[in-house]
């Protein structure tokens, strides 16, 4: 913790001996290395200050803090002087009062306390500091020179910056290089000369600002601070919520006016994210109330007629009708349901209970088939669970952090600056990716080894990176014999020594120098607590599930599983695909993992549910959208997922979809999928319900209502109204009650409630009476499964090759600023920052096809093509180029094939073999996209206006 009884200690925490001193005459023990300022604070004392946080190590410049230590001379600073035992200090007199107050006057010289109209007015600490003092005004006038008439940098969307207010602290400063590590501003100057700049002294939008809003939250005046403080005005109320953005999970306080987000603090006490955000979940929750948002649910019978908006009401039974007419005429197995990584574990949870209980079958999916399904598989085979391992606190106790095929300072960004962190502390870092990403290089920062693998090589990487382990003797035995088991080990053993599986054999293949190889295999194994974090690099390959086999298996050979500092962690894409997962939404597993085939798990389901369930696995997504275009599956309903955009070979999906008899479309925005849909379900927003999200780490944390649905029901309302309407009772009065139902239900979960949410904040699975306040570290002392399990991993090629036809591959990532399929970000001011997908290709890749950065170039797969601008840079090798897919009309998913992961289906979005010529107009998909987007606005438009008249 770094505050002390809620209260900023001044100086952040620090472990050590205990050391006893005297404050003001009361004995307080703290640790050695405390501050004197943190110690009077823990003996609940409060000494003034400005430019110190309990967020930032202390720096010493403001003199507020000044007090007396018997036998040393003058007045030190109390936040850069440390405890020593024995010390007698004193907080208060009338010198320091004099002294103290000299300071603040002559800060309020430059900074006049006309605080009325001030968007910090009432929290801001200078004119707490002097409300203390007794400093109304300044005597040395305010004639002097100043910088009353600095000019302000309105460039950030989100945040102001005014000059004239600045006391140059520097808090922005160190926050940008501590907490965020961006290290994008300094203070330029001296003396009264000093004032902070961006960059090169540009405007923050051009500079390296991320736009974290650290330095906001951390300056004490109004110098940074949200717009939307100055234009709604101060907050009401706060409620702590989380965000609904990436894997990382950020705790949030929402400060609301009325029904008004005024802004979203990150809260200090967040266990994922410890008082810092990203761009996202600070700052672009805009969407939640833009003009596109659809508020009335709609029906129509086919795709192409008019939206015809009808009450709840109307819109359940009619759905219900034809999921009956459709399950009467083509069978009960004609149906399904899609649950959403974006919505809560209660709503995930209740999506499959619908399919399975009310529509009797197994053929439900969730979005996590298109990214993270290879994790499940392979973390549950070799350790027995399909989760990650690790709390991400443990990251500050690792020593050589392995990121493989995981970007996290754009899909991470919170861990991803706690990673930085511990790196500028020592750690060793070895990044595994086709593409320079910014951890390799950034400020402070650089991997000790890059290794470059050509896409698709994965698991060939990972073997050769097992064979030096253990053809050099670097194997851990003595973990390995106690909890492995030995048979498949020595298998396992023989087979990555083999010569074929040496770095020098797989070089050609993975296109890494052998020695590049060798030195990060021996540093992985010999460096002390070793770390992998890995990302959708790992698992959306034919190799998925091979590769997490693979990497679980480096981690038990190494006896980095069951401690702090070490482990296997996937980083999720989604808010909630850890728990879409958790919630059984796969169509072989219940929730908590565990097969529909097995009998005792089904009968306490269909106890607890009143039915018989299914007992074969149902269909996954790609099946779904085989079998509608072969006539035998004819409804769907999706909540909050937008398959049109995300899942791969777009043209096969959106013929599946437009195959299909009944498409019912949950979501906050008539999304890509939605133009197939003959029902909408206007969903809600994070802020509009309750429920829980489960991050990365397995932490299970509150989602509170903000404000009140904008079309009345939350999501989870919407599918137990459905339910009903299908002629299976749901009866729930609050999501904590679907909570409860899943505790009963899920062994990991048996002592999950919103009450002991409350009361810890948090809770990482599994919880139950084995560990009743939940699990940071998973595996100590023994796996889960028992003994961990090693596998065989054979590198096979993907059939995804490259030819004279298609001779460059290409991989696909997001950016920091845009999510997923951008429906949210790009309905915010992030789109400021990137506003359109590009084709990132190496120079002489563009030199040989004559392209220039900006030039539009069409790239063809063999599925098809598309038409995008070119960034020519060297973070791609030659013969690999990127792109992201936040925006529909780039089509990136136009390109990307059907291959999948031979365990799970998951799609191979990272290895397609293209070619790229440039081109003057956009791809023949692109016209025919644009001119249906423009016909079912159309359509939607015409509903929308009908409502209003409604209403
Ligand atoms: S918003 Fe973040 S990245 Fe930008 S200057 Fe502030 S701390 Fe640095
Ligand atoms: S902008 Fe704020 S935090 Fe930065 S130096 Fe000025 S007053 Fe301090
Ligand atoms: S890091 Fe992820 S969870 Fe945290 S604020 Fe950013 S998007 Fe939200
Ligand atoms: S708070 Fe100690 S010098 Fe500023």
């Amino acid at each position: 913790m770094l505050a002390i009884n809620g209260k900023d200690a001044g100086t952040p925490a620090v472990q050590g001996e205990p050391v006893t001193l005297s404050i003001d005459g009361a004995l307080v023990t703290v640790p050695a290395g405390t501050s004197i300022m943190r110690a009077a604070a823990a003996a609940g004392g409060a000494i003034p200050k400005l430019c110190a946080t309990d967020t930032l190590q202390a720096f010493g410049s403001c003199r507020v803090c000044l007090v007396e230590v018997e036998g040393q001379r003058g007045f030190p600073a109390s936040c850069t002087t440390l405890v020593a035992p024995g010390m007698k200090v004193k907080t208060e007199s009338e010198k320091l009062r004099q002294l103290r107050k000299g300071v603040v006057e002559l800060y309020v010289s430059d900074h006049p306390l006309n605080c009325k109209g001030c968007p910090a007015d009432t929290h801001c600490e200078l004119q707490g500091v002097a409300a203390d003092l007794g400093v109304t005004t300044s005597p040395y006038g305010f004639d002097g020179a100043n910088h009353q008439a600095a000019a302000a940098d309105d460039s950030n969307p989100y945040f102001q910056f005014e000059p004239s207010l600045c006391i140059a602290c520097s808090r922005c400063v160190r926050a940008c290089d501590e907490v965020q590590g961006t290290f994008a501003l300094t203070i330029a100057g001296r003396g009264f000369e000093s004032r902070v700049v961006a960059s090169q002294d540009e405007p923050l939008l051009d500079s390296e600002c991320v736009s974290c809003g650290a330095c906001v939250e951390s300056c004490p005046t109004a110098t940074l601070s949200e717009k939307p403080l100055a234009l709604i005005g101060r907050p009401e109320r706060a409620v702590t919520t989380t965000c609904a953005y990436c894997g990382v999970g950020c705790s949030f306080e929402a400060e609301v006016k009325g029904e008004q987000v005024v802004r979203m603090v990150p809260s200090r006490d967040g266990r994922a994210n410890r008082g810092h955000a990203c761009v996202k979940g600070r700052f672009a929750y805009g969407y939640a109330t833009h003009a596109d948002r659809i508020s009335t649910p709609m029906i129509r019978k086919q795709a192409t007629d008019p939206w015809q908006p009808v009450g709840w009401d109307e819109a359940f039974s009619y759905a219900a009708s034809e999921f009956r007419r459709i399950q009467a005429r083509y069978g009960r197995e004609s149906v399904g349901g899609i649950t959403s990584s974006r919505c809560t574990n209660e709503e995930a949870f209740l999506v499959q209970k619908l399919v399975r209980a009310a529509l009797g079958t197994n053929n439900v999916d969730t979005c996590a088939r298109v990214c993270h399904s290879p994790t499940g598989y392979g973390l549950k085979h070799t350790l027995g669970e399909s989760a990650g391992t690790q709390a991400f606190d443990s990251v500050m106790k690792c020593d050589v952090i392995f990121v493989i095929g995981a970007n996290p300072t754009d899909g991470h960004p919170v861990f991803a600056s706690r990673m930085k962190r511990r790196l500028r502390e020592g750690a060793k870092l070895i990044v595994a990716d086709p593409r320079a990403i910014d951890l390799v290089h950034s400020p402070h920062v650089h991997a000790d080894f890059h290794l470059p693998l050509r896409p698709g090589t994965n698991v060939a990487l990972i073997n050769s990176l097992a064979h030096v382990v253990v053809t050099a003797g670097l194997v851990n035995q003595a973990y390995v014999a106690e909890r492995c088991e030995p048979a498949p080990f020595q298998k396992w053993r023989d087979f990555v020594s083999q010569p074929k599986n040496s770095p020098e054999a797989l070089a050609e293949v993975t296109g890494v120098p052998a020695e590049l190889v060798r030195g990060a295999a021996r540093l992985y194994a010999t460096g002390g607590n070793g770390a992998i974090y890995y990302g959708l690099g790992v698992t959306e390959h034919s190799q998925g599930s091979t590769m997490v086999l693979g990497i679980a298996n480096l981690a038990m050979a190494t006896g980095n599983i069951g401690r702090e500092g070490v482990g296997v962690n996937p980083l999720r894409g989604q808010n909630n695909v850890q728990g879409s997962c958790d919630m059984g939404s796969f169509p072989h597993e219940l929730a908590g993992y565990r097969h529909v085939s097995d009998a005792a798990t089904r009968s306490q389901f269909d106890a607890e549910w009143g039915v018989q369930l299914e007992a074969e696995p149902g269909l996954r997504i790609p099946n779904m959208f085989e079998a509608a275009l072969d006539g035998s599956f004819k409804a769907l309903y999706v909540q909050g997922e937008d398959m049109a955009q995300s899942d791969p070979n777009t043209q096969h999906v959106t013929a599946a979809l437009a195959a299909l008899e009944c498409l019912v479309v949950q979501d906050l925005f008539l999304n890509e999928t939605a133009k197939y849909a003959h029902v909408f379900f206007p969903g809600s927003s994070f802020l509009e319900k309750d429920g829980t999200f489960t991050n990365a780490e397995r932490r299970i944390s509150r989602v509170r209502k903000v404000m009140q649905p904008l079309a009345g029901l939350a999501d989870w309302e919407a599918t137990v109204g459905f339910a009903r309407a299908l002629g299976y009772a749901m009866n729930y009065s609050h999501p904590s009650e679907i909570m409860d139902e899943i505790a009963r239900l899920t062994p990991t979960f048996t002592g999950v409630s919103y009450a002991k949410l409350d009361r810890l904040g948090s809770i990482q699975w599994p919880c139950n009476d084995a560990a009743p306040e939940g699990t940071p570290t998973m595996h100590i002392g023994e796996f889960v499964r028992g003994k961990g399990r090693f596998y065989v991993t054979e590198y096979v090629p993907t059939s995804e090759r490259v030819n004279a036809r298609f001779p460059l591959i290409l991989t696909t990532g997001r950016v920091l600023t845009q999510y997923n399929v951008g429906a949210q970000t790009r309905r915010t001011a992030n789109s400021q920052w990137y506003d359109e997908d590009a084709l990132e290709i190496h120079p002489q890749d563009a030199e040989d096809r004559g392209i220039g950065s900006g030039d539009w170039v069409g790239i063809s797969s063999r599925a098809g093509e598309t038409v995008l601008r070119a960034t020519v840079t060297e973070r791609v090798q030659p013969g690999v180029v990127y792109t992201t897919f936040h925006f529909p009309d780039s089509g990136a998913n136009v390109i990307t094939t059907e291959n999948s992961d031979w365990a799970t289906n998951c799609p191979e979005y990272k290895v397609t073999a293209v070619q790229a010529v440039k081109v003057q107009r956009p791809s023949d998909w692109q016209r025919r996209f644009h001119e249906q987007n423009e016909q079912q606005l159309g359509l939607l438009r015409g509903a929308t206006s009908a409502a209003r008249s409604r209403q």
